[in-house]
């Protein structure tokens, strides 16, 4: 086996904290029944209190030890069956054994079972639940590579276990089975629709592009995700309004390659614009996969403002959208 999987198991073990790959983003795990251990997540993000976190689990046994769930057993029935182990996290009642400062003093919990066979592993080697927000400082992008978490908590951290590349590349979709109408708490790669369909009943979905501002809870954030250059975005299909007489250095992200570049290499200039894609045909989960790794990228490549294109408002893309919203928001009111 690997030996930054061994060292991260003994961390672990030991209440510390380590970043492990699942197939959405990078994770910042501790052990969930352990205080001190789950402080220190809190702690090396930088997260307030008031943002709960994520309970991973193996199976759906583990969610019989941690949460109560019998009064919607049809619904995770089907959930579970359809979609597990992949990127759906259920918001369901608590059990006891949830330590308050996972749940952020709330009666529910949100849980998730990973399908990254790295955090698989180290499951059912530590055979505890691990708490596990995305590995980045709060408000930040988040992180689709281990080079992306090096970037920004290397110096925090001291295991980083290396599983590639994110499969998916945006957090999980979090859906609350608790109210009496289930409802999209954060959209992600699995669909309002899909989840409609897997539990046969209306579902109220995440309202596609209008940011909340009166967030149940942080991941809803008005403000999330935010690069520290300038990000502006501009209309799908469009251009962006890059003012004549702007002297500064410029990164375009698109959704795919635009007919001009020739070049198959993203990044070349083209009339003074440095111009990126997010893929090479438009496809949606491509753009998904791309996009936080390119977004630190040219944040961290000296340019002046980042314009990037808003995505298709369909399937994934409503997720998409909604993570590009909440990181241009700090620059400017563009909700639309
Ligand atoms: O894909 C993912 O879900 C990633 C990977 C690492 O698993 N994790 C992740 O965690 O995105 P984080 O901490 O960045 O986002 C967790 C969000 C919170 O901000 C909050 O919106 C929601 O989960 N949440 C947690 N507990 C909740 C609860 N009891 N009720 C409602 N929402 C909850
Ligand atoms: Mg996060």
């Amino acid at each position: 086996m690997d030996s930054t999987i061994v060292a991260a198991v003994e961390k672990l073990k030991s209440g510390g904290v380590v970043v492990l790959p699942t197939e959405t983003v990078y994770g910042l795990a501790a052990n969930a029944l352990n205080r001190d251990a789950v402080e220190k997540i809190f702690k090396i993000k930088g997260r307030p209190h008031n943002d709960p976190l994520i309970l991973h689990i193996l199976n759906k046994e583990w969610l019989q030890k941690f949460s109560n769930y019998g009064q919607y057993a049809n619904r995770v029935d089907r959930i579970v069956e359809k979609f597990w182990p992949g990127p759906v996290t259920v918001v369901l009642p608590k059990k006891d054994i949830i330590p308050d400062c996972v749940t952020s003093g709330l009666p529910t919990v949100a849980v998730r079972c990973p399908r990254h066979e790295i955090f698989r592993k180290v499951l059912q080697l530590v055979n505890f639940p691990l708490a596990a927000p995305s590995a980045n400082p709060f408000g930040y992008v988040s992180p689709t590579s281990a080079d992306q978490v090096r970037q920004t908590l290397g110096n925090l951290v001291d295991v980083i276990v290396d599983g590639g590349k994110c499969n998916v590349g945006l957090e999980s979709t979090i859906v609350d089975l608790t109210s009496e109408t289930v409802k999209i708490l954060r959209p992600g790669a699995i669909t309002a629709q899909e989840i409609s369909d897997a539990i046969n009943e209306p579902i109220i979905d995440y309202n596609s592009g209008v940011v909340s501002v009166n967030p149940k809870c942080p991941g809803q954030l008005k403000q999330h995700y935010c690069t520290n250059t300038k990000l502006v975005l501009f209309e799908h299909g469009g251009q962006p309004d890059i003012l004549t007489e702007f002297n500064g250095k410029v990164a375009v992200i698109f959704n795919k390659r635009p007919l001009d570049c020739a070049d198959d290499i993203s990044g070349e200039t083209v009339q003074g614009k440095n111009v990126f894609w997010l893929s090479e045909t438009g496809d949606q989960y491509e753009i998904a996969r791309n996009m936080f790794g390119l977004l630190q990228n040219l944040d961290n490549a000296g340019y002046d403002i980042i314009f990037c294109e808003k995505p298709e408002i369909h399937g994934i893309g409503v997720a998409i959208n909604d993570r590009l919203l909440r990181a241009a928001a700090k620059f400017g009111n563009q909700q639309s």
